[in-house]
This record gives C-alpha cells, structure tokens and sequence, in this order.
C-alpha cells in the first residue's frame, strides 16, 4: 500500500493505493462517519494484487481538507468524479461504500451511473431521515464543540460495534475510537448537516440497471439484514450478503470474514 496525495478543488485528498492488474476495474472504497481510509486497510492487504483498490479520505475527514460548513451527498458525489481524475482512475469502477460512504455512492451512481461497472453497499440504507432522525443530527452539529469529540466516540462505539465485538476485540474498539477521536468537531457538523439534508434513494433503484451487493453485519442494530433487504427487493440485480458475528463496521470488526465476502461478488 502506498499513500498518495493529490489536490482537488484547491483542497488535500488522501488516498491509500494497492496496485493490481491495470486491465481490472479499480475498486474504489468510501469510509463512514465519522471515520477515515483506514477503515479499509486490512481489506486492501487481505485483497492487494487482485486488482487496484483504492481507499479515499472523504473532505474535511483524515488526510482530506474542506472548509465547507455542509458535507453534501451529491455534492460529494460530484467531488468523487473529480478526485478520480486527479488519481487518473480508469472508469467504469467498482465503488463500495459503508454507512455515510454508501449514501455517497448511491447518489454517485444517482448522477455518474456511466462510471460505475457496479456497486457494493455496507451498512447502509436508501431512505432518508425520518424528522427525530434529522432532529437529532441537527442537535450534534450545534453541539459537537461543546460537547467534545470523545463523548461523541464513546457513544458512537456504542451504537456501532457489535456487542460480541465491545466484548472480544478490544484492539478493535480501540482502533475505532482512535479513528473517531481524530475527526475535526466541524468535519462531525458538516457531515451530519449534509446527512441530515439528504433524498431518498429508494424510488431510483430500480431504475438503475447496475449490480448491487449489499453487506450487512447480522449484529448491526443501525442497519441490519432487514434494512438492507430493502435495498435488495427495489432494485433490479441485487443481492444480500451477511457477516455473522460483525455490526456497523465489518471490515474493522472481521475484515477476514468481510475480505472473503468481497472477494466471493467480485
Ligand atoms: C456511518 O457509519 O456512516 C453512519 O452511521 C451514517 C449515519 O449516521 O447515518
């Protein structure tokens, strides 16, 4: 793996890179909130030299600048299409996305299907936020300064790790509250306006003529099997796959089971 740096939109982008077989379609890897690239990089060493993959720090989160107040899906979307020019990324790719990144992806392919080969969705759903759910998002923004980015890592652990995960893999939760606690208070704010503002994806799916893999964490209390099951039944070529003893984040939780997974849809 190498770490690449490139300038998009005046801003630093951050990329970890493992090179593969030029001729396959690049595997592009999109983080969740609030998290980085390195949510993936046992998932790269574990599929490194099968193709190229590339895993990107979204704006305003690890190695990636902004300076804008809201983190748009399609906004971000479009940014996509030009920070892969920048790392001069053949397309169609493959573009797999977790959680926040899944809300990227779908909008990408909403906007840029021509550049997609096809996609894959983890713990992630195609609605949007009902009002608490926006309420509540609003409420973090005003208050992440105050409240400090280590309360907001304590309770996202909570929410997104698998109990049997909080209970054997305490490396893992550390890693996860290493990750968090590294995010900028106004990258925590504009990630949740821009997620709070979002569309829902779920009446365009079926107009997609795209393969989608879902994966999902069976131990996943945010969005589970049946979350994305619903994914699965609007759109035209889809698929469910299930990591067993994994929640919100497989390729942290059990990047063996998750790496496997991958490998077997792609
Ligand atoms: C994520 O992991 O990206 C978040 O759970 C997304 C969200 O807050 O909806």
């Amino acid at each position: 793996m190498n770490e690449q740096k490139r300038e998009v939109d005046g801003q630093a982008v951050t990329a970890s890179i493992w090179a593969g077989p030029p001729s396959k379609a690049t595997l592009v890897l999109l983080h969740g909130f609030p998290m980085d690239r390195h949510l993936w990089d046992a998932v790269g060493e574990k599929l490194a030299g099968s193709r190229p993959i590339v895993a990107i720090d979204l704006p305003g989160f690890g190695g990636s600048g902004s300076d804008d107040s809201v983190l748009g899906m399609p906004e971000t979307a479009d940014w996509l299409t030009r920070a892969l020019d920048a790392y001069n990324i053949d397309t169609p790719v493959i573009l797999a996305g977790l959680s926040m990144g899944g809300y990227i992806a779908m909008e990408f392919a909403a906007r840029h299907c021509e550049r997609l080969e096809r996609l894959v969705l983890c713990s992630t759903k195609a609605e949007s936020d009902g009002d608490a759910a926006r309420k509540a998002r609003i409420e973090m923004a005003e208050a992440v300064d105050h409240i400090g980015i280590e309360a907001i890592a304590e309770t996202m652990l909570a929410k997104v790790l698998a109990r049997s995960t909080r209970k054997s893999r305490p490396s893992v939760v550390q890693r996860l509250r290493e990750m968090i606690e590294n995010v900028a208070p106004s990258s925590v704010a504009a990630a949740q306006r821009g997620m709070a503002a979002r569309r829902s994806m779920l009446e365009r799916l079926p107009q997609w003529e795209l393969r989608i893999d879902c994966i999902a964490g069976e131990e996943d209390s945010l969005t589970g099997p049946e979350v994305m099951q619903r994914i699965v039944d609007a759109a035209s070529d889809a698929a469910l796959h299930r990591i067993p003893h994994a929640g919100h984040v497989p390729p942290l939780e059990d990047p063996d089971a998750f790496s496997q997974c991958l490998r077997q849809i792609l």
